[in-house]
């Protein structure tokens, strides 16, 4: 055997025996409805299930006689190997598994051996064709331990026509999957490198004479008011063809053999992402009926925009793997479901499908609930990068094309692209076709792209990893074959400056990837959405990524899941977290990201125009829908957050329109702190919410008065004493000391209660998070979370009613000037409130800071906190559209984002004010300036420690901490260097806090 056909380090010999490329489509029998889920055909037999299973760690260790030696030991399919107890997970990004040797792979080749028994009644003369939707990496199959075929290509199906080998009762499968073989060098896409058969199996028992293909053509009219719909069916028998509306009612009916079945529409309804209306087309031959669900739409590019029905089209858009943390790269329909309601409640409206083509059903549920589809061929030869390096062009991105090039592997390339266009040509939900991701350029990419169009006029082609294509050639090769400029990653700058700017490029522009959402983050999405809005050129984006890949490894003592990411597994390389990049967790709670991602693409915007007359532009977004057909509106006017009055509104707005709106109740409103929020909802059920469910906000400044600390003086006395090391201030009520060595208290005691635990603390440091890659080394350099202080000067004054501390003082680092000066002055009034005002001055040469305020150990028993402030979801300077100014109250507990890979996280920004309380006590803590703030269990320092969110240990304290300011979040991870509008990069700033204990 081990000699014998070995076609999986063969390029030439990319499947054998399997049946030519076809549309995907399950037959029915006649007379029954092709509609219903397709378990319930009769001519479909699914051999998902238990299968036995032997696995080898090397194709050398196969037995001869492999397809006798009897099992042990079972297996779901589908399923991932590695995720049942063989080998292990290895998660990659860029570089191939495997050392670079195309188009071998090494001879230690982990194998698995799948053996199923199955019934058939071959009596009734019918074809058996076995098909498999998905095998990582490559597979041969026997039947009854006859050779049948072999095939690769991993997210593609493989069918084969097993009917030679079948007899009349039990019949066995085995399927040899190796989880190497010459496709591995196209899959190197970032995920966990895992293997087996992942995804369906099933048999389909046909007629010999037969549908083999079908095509379906939509042609609007120019007035999109008129369409025909073309049917080219490929078969050996006489077809009819009949159209349904949505409805079930026959629009028309043609009789066809091998030819084209044309309908002809008046006033179609057209699909849209908003309005997925899909007619019904059923196929029909004597013992067969097929069911094909279709969108009427036209998708062109014009004056440089993307058009669908003529509409030049925003995609609100999303990256997704197929990855779950239980079953690894099987994705069932109820999983598909799950992630297609999330993404519509959270307006996305477009998915690509990165990097590989979903399993069919994807793709018709996308159809149906309503997404734009990037359909991207499974090719990423990404590893060339690291593969072409040397010891002298280290990190240097220029090989990106060595594997695209080989000459051998030529025809793998377009049969990749073809093996996608032919399963997925009627599916109207896809706009583009991608030829793959991150592959650099070759005339085969090029010739794959020329033969799509030579296929397929109706879609548009897309491919981002042009960069190995240079000078005269790039603008010819690029414009001739690739309908969009795509990009990743790219600043907003140079969307504005450079691409809009060309005046050579006459075609859109999208980013097939952007804000990677990777941890805290991403920041930067209103900033690319101020834009995309601006030119219709800009046809919007796809955010890295849907979900966190984490493996779902068991429960730790403290009861969280515990997620593994790279290098958990102990691979030789691997990538850390970076699989760790998505809006959602790998259960699918929804990160924070997403919730800001929600608010960004929310399809109504708002402009305030005279706000004091009520005035407001309200601006529909949606592309097609009128507003009122789907959204109701409310508004609310908060002072200090309580509400003081509300109404509803009834806008009617044509899709794309904008208008004013006076609101009468909104004009003229004076108060402190006064804002309205205007909040949209569905108005009706629809399967992935109910009428009510909030789909966006928008809130704005109505009036203020200006905010004036006002501090609590009495009549009684107040003294203080001094030593060599502390200051003590003492009155009614309270006795504090401070801290001659920082600068800050160091005891607070409060009618006999602590207020703070340990030492106040200065405070520059953060927990990186994951997009704090580029600056962190600068930050650790400088060592913000071990400053060493310097007083130069103490100052103590008193009157009857406080004594004031002033500290001239520093802090830096060994080594290094230090890194802030700082007047810091302390005032302690007689009613025990505290006022600390600092000046602080940053050292010229240093980075952006990530924070700077004071920090406060509380006794745990402070845990309710309220606030006045940017809430309730965790915000940030660029990352806050999912929260509002509002009056909210939580527990310290609750006051955790817990990230995966722990980090900085739970700030809100924009508060006027914070109350910690216990049973007994409040500490209010109030600024003139707009301040941030942090209640967290665990410090940053446990934070930074730990890999694993499941690892955290609290610290017993409510760690407070208050900021004059935090730098934004960004997406750096993998995106732009945060922009200098959210860094923290004052030279010279000051702040001043009010702390006032009260009773409860
Ligand atoms: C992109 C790539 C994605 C992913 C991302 C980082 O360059 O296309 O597949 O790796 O970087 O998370
Ligand atoms: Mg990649």
């Amino acid at each position: 055997m081990k000699y014998n056909n070995v076609f999986h380090e063969n390029p030439e010999k990319l499947h054998v025996n399997t049946e030519p490329n076809r549309n995907y489509f399950i037959p029915f029998s006649a007379n029954t409805n092709p509609f219903e889920e397709r378990e319930s055909s009769n001519c479909f037999m699914l051999l998902n299930g238990a299968w036995n299973f032997r696995f080898y760690n090397s194709f050398l260790d196969i037995e001869d006689d492999f397809l006798h030696a009897g099992f042990s030991e079972t297996i779901p399919v589908p399923s991932n190997w590695q995720l049942n107890g063989y080998d292990k997970p290895m998660y990659l990004n860029v570089r191939y598994p495997i050392p670079y040797n195309p188009p071998y792979v090494p001879d230690e080749n982990p194998v698995g051996v799948y053996q199923r028994n199955f019934n058939v009644d071959i009596s009734d003369s019918f074809e058996r064709f076995l098909n498999f939707e998905g095998v990582d990496s490559c597979f041969y199959l026997y039947i009854n331990n006859q050779f049948v075929g072999y095939s690769q290509v991993t997210h593609m199906t493989s069918e084969f026509n097993i009917t030679k080998y079948l007899v009349d009762g039990e019949n066995s499968v085995v399927v040899m999957v190796l989880k190497w073989c010459d496709g591995t060098y196209f899959e190197c896409q970032d995920k966990w490198r895992m293997s087996g058969i992942i995804r369906d199996v099933y048999i389909l028992s046909r007629p010999k004479e037969r549908i083999n293909n079908y095509r379906v053509v939509t042609n609007l009219n120019e007035a999109y008011d008129g369409a025909n719909i073309d049917v080219t069916v490929k078969a050996s028998t006489g077809v009819k063809v009949k159209l349904y509306d949505a409805t079930d009612s026959l629009v028309s009916e043609v009789v066809v053999k091998d030819e084209k079945a044309s309908f002809e529409i008046k006033s179609p309804v057209l699909w849209n992402a908003e309005n997925p209306y899909l007619y019904k087309l059923i196929l029909e031959t004597e013992h067969e009926t097929i069911g094909e669900k279709i969108g009427i739409r036209d998708i062109k590019v014009e004056k440089g925009c993307v058009l669908v029905n003529g509409v030049a089209i925003k995609f609100k858009g999303v990256n997704r793997h197929d990855s779950d943390p239980i079953t690894g790269s099987y994705i069932s329909k109820k999983q598909m479901l799950k992630d297609l309601y999330l993404m519509k409640q959270h307006n996305i409206n477009a998915i690509r499908t990165s990097h590989y083509p979903n399993a069919p059903m994807f793709l018709q549920l996308c159809d149906e609930l309503g997404f734009y589809i990037i359909d991207e061929a499974d090719l990423e030869c990404h590893g060339s990068v690291d593969a072409s390096q040397t010891m002298d062009n280290n990190g240097d991105y220029s090989g990106i094309a060595l594997a695209v090039n080989i000459k051998e592997f030529q025809k793998a390339i377009l049969d990749r692209v073809d093996l996608m266009i032919s399963r997925d040509i009627n599916r109207p939900s896809i706009i583009f076709w991608s030829l793959g991701n991150e592959s650099g350029y070759s005339k085969a990419l090029e010739n794959a792209a020329r033969y799509i169009k030579s296929v397929d006029v109706t879609r548009l082609v897309h491919y981002e990893s042009m960069e190995q294509l240079e000078g005269a050639q790039k603008a010819i090769h690029n414009e001739e074959t690739l309908d969009v400029v795509s990009r990743m990653y790219s600043t907003v700058d140079w969307i504005t400056n450079s691409f809009l700017a060309d005046k050579n490029e006459k075609r859109p522009f999208m980013l097939c990837e952007y804000c990677h959402a990777m941890g805290n983050g991403p920041g930067d999405l209103e900033n690319y959405w101020k834009v995309f809005y601006s030119n219709d050129r800009l046809c919007g984006g796809f955010i890295w990524e849907w979900c966190d890949h984490g493996i779902e490894v068991g429960k730790a003592e403290n009861g969280k899941t515990m997620y593994a990411y790279g290098g958990d597994s102990h691979e030789p390389i691997h990538d850390s977290n970076f699989c760790i990049d998505g809006l959602v967790y790998p259960d699918r709670t929804p990160h924070t990201g997403l919730l800001e991602a929600k608010n960004v693409y929310r399809p109504i915007r708002i402009n305030p125009v005279y706000i004091d007359k009520g005035v407001y532009e309200f601006v529909n977004t949606y592309d097609f829908t009128e507003l009122s057909e789907k959204l109701k509106c409310r508004y609310e006017v908060t002072e200090q957050g309580k509400v003081i009055v509300s109404d509803e509104i009834d806008i009617y707005l044509p899709a794309k329109a904008k208008k004013f709106i006076t609101i009468p109740k909104l004009a003229g409103l004076s108060g402190k702190s006064l804002y309205v929020r205007f909040i949209f909802a569905e108005k009706d059920d629809t399967v992935w919410a109910e009428n009510g469910f909030n789909v966006g906000f928008e809130q704005f400044l109505i009036a203020e008065t200006e905010r004036k600390l006002t501090v609590t003086k009495t009549n009684h006395a107040i003294n203080f004493n001094e030593d060599r090391k502390s200051i003590n201030i003492s009155g009614k009520n309270f006795a504090y000391t401070v801290d001659k060595r920082t600068g800050l208290f160091s005891k607070m005691e409060f009618k006999g209660t602590k207020l703070i635990e340990k030492a106040m603390e200065f405070n520059a440091f953060r927990a990186p998070i994951d997009n704090d890659c580029a600056v962190k080394n600068d930050w650790s350099k400088f060592h913000f979370n071990e400053l060493i202080t310097k007083i130069y000067s103490i100052n103590t004054t008193k009157n009857e009613h406080f004594v004031e501390i002033t500290f001239h003082l520093a802090l830096g680092y060994f080594s290094y000037h230090n890194t802030f000066d700082i007047t810091n002055k302390i005032c302690v009034y007689n009613s025990g409130e505290v006022k600390i005002h600092s000046n602080v001055n940053v050292a010229d040469k240093r980075p952006y800071l990530p924070r700077f305020g004071l920090r406060l150990f509380m006794d745990k028993e402070f845990s309710n906190v309220e606030y006045y402030g940017y809430g309730p979801v965790e915000s940030y300077i660029d990352k806050h559209r999912a929260s509002y100014k509002g009056n909210f109250s939580q527990q310290v507990c609750e006051m955790h984002e817990d990230y995966i890979k722990p980090q900085e996280n739970s700030s809100h920004m924009g508060c006027e004010y914070v109350k910690i309380s216990n049973d007994k006590l409040c500490v209010k803590i109030e600024s003139e300036q707009d301040f941030a703030f942090n209640a967290s269990e665990y410090s940053e320092e446990e934070l930074a420690k730990k890999a694993h969110n499941y690892e955290l240990e609290k610290s017993g304290y409510s760690i407070v901490c208050i900021d004059y300011k935090q730098s934004g979040v960004g997406s750096t991870s993998c995106g732009p260097y945060l922009l200098e509008e959210y860094q923290l990069n004052e030279k010279s700033f000051d702040f001043s806090f009010l702390i006032a204990p009260t009773d409860k």
